[in-house]
């Protein structure tokens, strides 16, 4: 069964084909996050409108090179949400416009959940096998998923396709935005994680003692309290007191303090989801953990996390952990192989709030 997904929930236009949920075809991704970058953050209104321009070439684009027509389509899947409205619904309209033009079965599916369904993907067709590199089995059920994204954090056990339980997820910031967030206080480009992951390199982790954040529930998060602290260290750092301005602050620090702030930073992040899992590993006993979503794509956390958990985890290839389309066809051959109710594509609306 060949699967075309298309993803439009943030500022990536994603289109792929995957063949029968685990052979990657195509994956294009065109990112509007230059358009952002100026200011600091995506804008909702630039995003929808550079989706409207790039869709359709990109849909073009993936079926070209996984060389499939309109013909050897079996179905088509769609991010209904959660995400940006406006962003949401160029991805939505067109893919029900493609269902009813080409007479395709069409599934909505949650891109949360999506994002795990990048770690069954374990072949590549033979273009793309120097670009990918792919885990050798799927995950196994149950398998303990810990998704990490700009916009989600939670931790949630499989017991099957479609059967799960959310453990925990975040109360305030996702772990991603704390990432952006830190990385603006320090004066680091967006997209935050990768600048704080390089200037963290530089770093010692251990100048700044910051608080491992705690929640009611024994698996929700929360970072918020984590980047008020990291906000108030660099405020002292930089010889000031608490009411110093935060857009000042990256002029008041040499690059050796910014560069122990970001690493003591991504300690306490990494500890945060670390001390989550392990705890979740422990009542649970999976079979499997998949880390999955844009923070997965973390040296630190891969390394920390291999190193110290017992079950096998399966990381999603680099290129996979960030939004992209061929989570979402894989996510879709399963909602099409278990027999989920089709979309009706003269009605699927998008869903900005929808949860897993
Ligand atoms: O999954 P994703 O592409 O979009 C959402 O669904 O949110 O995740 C984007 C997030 C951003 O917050 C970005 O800063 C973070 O993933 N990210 C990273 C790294 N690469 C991307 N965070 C930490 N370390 C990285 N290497
Ligand atoms: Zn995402």
């Amino acid at each position: 069964m060949i699967v075309l997904g298309i993803e439009t929930s943030c500022d990536e236009t994603a289109a792929a084909v995957v063949e029968d949920g685990r052979k990657l075809l195509s994956n294009i991704v065109a990112s509007s996050s230059d358009l952002h970058i100026p200011f600091g953050g995506v804008v909702p209104e630039i995003a929808a409108r550079s989706h409207i321009e790039v869709i359709l070439p990109v849909i073009d684009e993936a079926l070209k090179k996984a060389k499939t027509d309109w013909e050897q389509i079996d179905a088509i899947a769609v991010t209904q949400g959660p995400g940006l409205l406006g962003s949401l619904l160029v991805g939505v309209l067109t893919a029900r416009m493609l269902a009813i033009a080409k007479n395709k079965p069409l599934y909505g599916v949650n891109h949360v959940e999506a994002h795990v369904y990048a770690a069954f993907l374990t072949e590549v067709a033979p273009v793309l096998t120097t670009n990918y590199q792919l885990p050798s089995t799927p995950p196994k059920f149950p398998t303990l998923a810990l998704i990490v994204s700009g916009g989600h954090t939670q931790l949630v056990l499989f017991q099957d396709h479609f059967k799960y339980k959310v453990l925990g997820k975040t109360a305030d910031d996702a772990v991603g935005e704390a990432f952006d967030k830190v990385a603006k206080i320090l004066g680091l480009p967006y997209p935050g994680g990768p600048s704080i992951a390089e200037t963290a390199k530089k770093g010692s982790p251990d100048t700044i003692d910051l608080p491992v954040p705690k929640t009611e529930g024994k698996y929700d998060f929360s970072f918020s309290g984590l980047k008020t602290a990291v906000l108030r260290a660099a405020q002292s750092m930089s010889g000031h007191a608490y009411d110093f301005p935060s857009a000042r602050i990256p002029e008041a620090l040499n690059e050796a303090r910014k560069a122990d702030i970001a690493a003591s930073f991504q300690k306490t992040a990494i500890l945060t989801l670390f001390n989550h899992l392990k705890a979740a590993e422990k009542e649970f006993h999976p079979k499997s953990v998949v880390i999955a979503g844009g923070v997965a794509a973390n040296h630190e956390l891969r390394e920390y996390t291999l190193k110290h958990l017992s079950t096998s985890i399966i990381y999603p290839d680099l290129k996979l952990c960030t939004d992209n389309a061929a989570m979402i066809a894989t996510l879709g051959y399963y909602h099409a192989s278990n027999k989920r109710p089709e979309a009706n594509p003269y009605s699927l609306e998008a869903e900005p709030g929808l949860q897993m």
